[in-house]
């Protein structure tokens, strides 16, 4: 682990950032920017009383989980090995919640034996085996319905999960015969509604939408005389990608904002969120060096020592990431597309770049990336580990 000083996010004119003695590719994850983004988010939370869950989906580095548990997140995972690795990174058992179609037997009994705070539940067989386990254990689970409530998060399709035709939560239509069944089960108790309806939402007004839908239903729970101790309305709230110094922190004050006027919470109710992407996106960045610059017909091929193996993120969803050469003195201009070495045609960061001309040996460095980059990454192509830098 290095430490590099004099870097800033906004690197592209930068040229005091110590790149030159890295090892690429890396991660560089810059820690002071993280920590400003964790004291805005608790600044906006607190000041309405809501709880924070750190989805570690997003990013389970252990200094980083560390920071964040030490601020007083909760926590949203989604294995009994994020559980594990929750608890040991220090956020309390009491703030984890548990999401996911497919726990296991095995997940189940790590999360009873750390009295988790929440089971957010996805279908009916799946509250009956918690029940099950729980009962042999003497204990009662607090579960959550997590509800599908069919709202459009307008964003890509990979990572849109709130539409019937998604296999995650439990549909309206539903409800009733859970309800009825759950009330047959001794050793599970409701406690909440979860709510999730996707990843990288820009477009506030869809948060409107969902606080609409939790609304009407919240109506259908109080007419059965159902009043939950919690709503948990998930993450999902985007970052900017195409211009990450203009905001290098989200919106959270607006987004919040969002909830407490359109939100109609009964008394004592709480509000979590479960955020990932807009807690660790931007403190990322893929350090990347240039190989070889290839000159075809029609355009010039950047060939990078970072490939799909460290970043999936545009060979999966053609996510953009900003692109920036940090090395090049060049005033001149070139378009390159921006490729890794795996054999792979996927293997592509971005087409038809706007960079400084480039050169073998340059520095590149692809934007925001510390969110679901590092944590998706493989070793195909018996590829190593990406390094792993901070900044402090
Ligand atoms: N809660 C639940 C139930 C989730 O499924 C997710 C993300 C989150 C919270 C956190 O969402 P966030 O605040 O990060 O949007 N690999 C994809 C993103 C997958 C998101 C999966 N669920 C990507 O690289 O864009």
């Amino acid at each position: 682990m290095h430490c590099i000083q004099n870097y800033t996010p906004s690197t592209a004119m930068n040229k005091q950032f110590d790149f030159q003695s890295q090892k690429t590719p890396a991660y560089v994850y810059d820690l002071s920017l993280l920590d400003q983004t964790l004291k805005a988010i608790q600044t906006e939370a607190s000041f309405y009383g809501y709880q924070i869950h750190y989805a570690l989906k997003a990013n389970n580095n252990a200094l980083i989980l560390e920071r964040i548990a030490n601020q007083g997140f909760g926590a949203d995972c989604v294995s009994g090995n994020e559980i594990t690795e929750a608890v040991k990174r220090g956020f309390s058992p009491q703030k984890i919640a548990f999401a996911g179609v497919g726990k296991t037997d095995e997940e189940i009994n790590t999360a009873l034996n750390h009295s988790i705070f929440s089971f957010n539940c996805e279908s009916l067989p799946e509250i009956e085996i918690i029940n099950e386990l729980a009962k042999k254990k003497q204990q009662i689970a607090p579960i959550a319905l997590r509800i599908n409530p069919n709202v459009n998060a307008n964003t890509h399709r990979y990572i849109t999960t709130g539409l019937e035709e998604n296999k995650f939560g439990i549909n309206i239509w539903e409800i009733e015969g859970i309800l009825e069944r759950m009330s047959e089960l001794k050793n599970v108790r409701l406690k909440g509604l979860h709510f999730h309806i996707g990843s990288q939402i820009t477009d506030l007004d869809t948060f409107k939408n969902l606080c609409n839908r939790i609304n009407l239903l919240q109506e259908d729970f109080y007419a059965r005389q159902i009043i939950v101790e919690h709503i948990n309305v998930g993450g999902g709230l985007g970052i900017n990608y195409h211009q990450p110094d203009l905001e290098t922190i989200p919106d959270f004050k607006s987004y919040f904002k969002i909830f407490h006027d359109f939100l109609a919470l009964r008394p004592m109710q709480k509000l979590h969120f479960e955020l990932g992407r807009s807690v660790v996106g931007q403190m990322g960045s893929l350090l990347s060096k240039v190989i070889y610059v290839k000159k075809a017909s029609a355009k010039s091929f950047l060939i990078i020592d970072a490939a799909m193996t460290d970043l999936i993120r545009p060979a999966l969803y053609q996510a953009y990431h900003k692109i920036e050469n940090i090395s090049s003195k060049s005033q001149e201009t070139e378009k390159y597309d921006v490729v890794g070495p795996v054999c792979e045609s996927a293997d592509i960061f971005a087409k038809a770049v706007d960079l400084p001309v480039s050169k073998r040996g340059d520095f590149i460095l692809i934007r925001s990336t510390g969110a679901y980059g590092q944590v998706m990454a493989s070793n195909y192509n018996m590829r190593d580990n990406a390094q792993v830098v901070f900044i402090d």
